[in-house]
């Protein structure tokens, strides 16, 4: 299959491109679109054969249930069964915004779509591109982030293309995504519960629902996010994290270690100056923790790309933004110091 690039303006995407990737979608076709936080890889929710098409695209395990995309909350009766006062008071609050919220199944969305769970995922994105499409094609969109299963999400069209290329027919370009980490997953069955950190603060949250918990989201597998697996976000580069205290003794230690090897550091900008070694390339992930969300998934992909023996990441405060990194970089390590 021939793969197909579409430049998009992400403000004002123009009409005519829009409607030939509605068009797609509308066909049971599968389109790579931008949201504000990673890139999509969309397919119409209600249509179980076009939704199994994003599995096999991304070789993903049948068991790793799909967000449902929506362009309005109207859209939203079509794809949850019941929507609780609290789900309505999130929703006016965080979206459209990167806040998934998981809801009773609504009995139109198929068993593929939610891997045979009886809740489903829902967001209202953040980004022009994906608002227009969701509205064009007329469906809600079921889409997981547009990358091969186990790479790191997709920030860029171009890292869509790398990992797509042949196997989808349409990826629409509208530059770098702002936000640059997932969605926060926030269930809603039971006990409010953060299943994955992401671009809505634990904090924030807390604010509009003070019971809610952070699920064990480190360590094995677990029953209420069946996709969520320890390792994810995997270079194929062996890649070792160094927590506080003394990050920075410690990556000279390692690099003492690695003398002979070549070695590639993750690091916030003011630190850089610290790994002046002339044999190492250090990647800056900028000052804060926004600017390091925004950095993180292009930065690994390119320091992977390098033919590197191992990558030293030095893992953020865990405030704010801080989380959803950190949970990024322990799921990509092999080893945590
Ligand atoms: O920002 C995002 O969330 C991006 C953009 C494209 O919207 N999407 C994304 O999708 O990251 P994905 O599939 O890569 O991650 C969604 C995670 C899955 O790992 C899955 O475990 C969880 O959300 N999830 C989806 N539906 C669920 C459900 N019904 N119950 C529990 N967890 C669910
Ligand atoms: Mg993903």
């Amino acid at each position: 299959m021939r793969t197909k690039m579409m430049r998009v303006n992400a403000k004002k995407p123009s009409e005519q491109t829009i409607e030939a990737a509605a068009q797609l979608i509308r066909e049971g076709r599968l389109v790579a679109f931008p949201t504000e936080t990673v890139y999509g890889l969309g397919a119409n929710a209600f249509d179980a054969k076009a939704v199994r098409k994003v599995f096999r695209a991304k070789r993903r395990p049948a068991d790793d249930p799909l967000i449902v995309h929506v362009a309005s909350v109207e859209m939203l009766e079509h794809v949850v069964a019941r929507l609780s006062k609290r789900a309505k008071t999130l929703m006016r609050k965080f979206w459209p915004g990167p806040l998934t919220i998981i809801l009773p199944k609504g009995s139109r969305i198929p068993k593929t779509v939610t891997a045979g769970l009886p809740n489903v995922a829902v967001r209202m994105p953040a980004h022009p591109v994906a608002l227009a499409l969701i509205e064009k094609a007329g469906v809600p969109i079921a889409a997981p982030s547009a990358n091969l299963f186990g790479m790191p999400s997709p920030t860029t069209a171009h890292h869509v293309l790398h990992d797509l290329h042949g196997r989808i027919p349409l990826i629409l370009d509208a530059g770098q995504t702002k936000m640059g980490i997932e969605s926060t997953v926030l269930s809603l069955i039971g006990k409010p519960t953060v299943l994955r950190p992401g671009g809505v603060p634990f904090e924030r949250l807390r604010k509009s629902i003070p019971n809610v918990r952070m699920h064990g989201f480190v360590g094995g597998t677990h029953s209420l996010a069946p996709g969520m697996l320890a390792r994810h976000y995997v270079p194929r580069t062996r890649l070792v994290l160094v927590l506080p205290p003394n990050a920075s003794a410690k990556i000279d230690n390692l690099l003492h270690a690695f003398r002979h090897k070549r070695v590639g550091i993750l690091c916030l900008t003011q630190h850089a100056h610290q790994y002046h070694r002339s044999d190492i390339i250090v990647k800056r992930l900028g000052r804060s923790a926004r600017e390091a969300a925004h950095n993180l998934f292009a930065a690994l992909r390119l320091l992977d790309s390098k033919g590197l023996d191992v990558i030293i990441a030095e893992g953020p405060s865990q405030a704010g933004l801080g989380l959803a990194v950190m949970n990024r970089l322990r799921k990509a390590a092999s080893r945590t110091l």
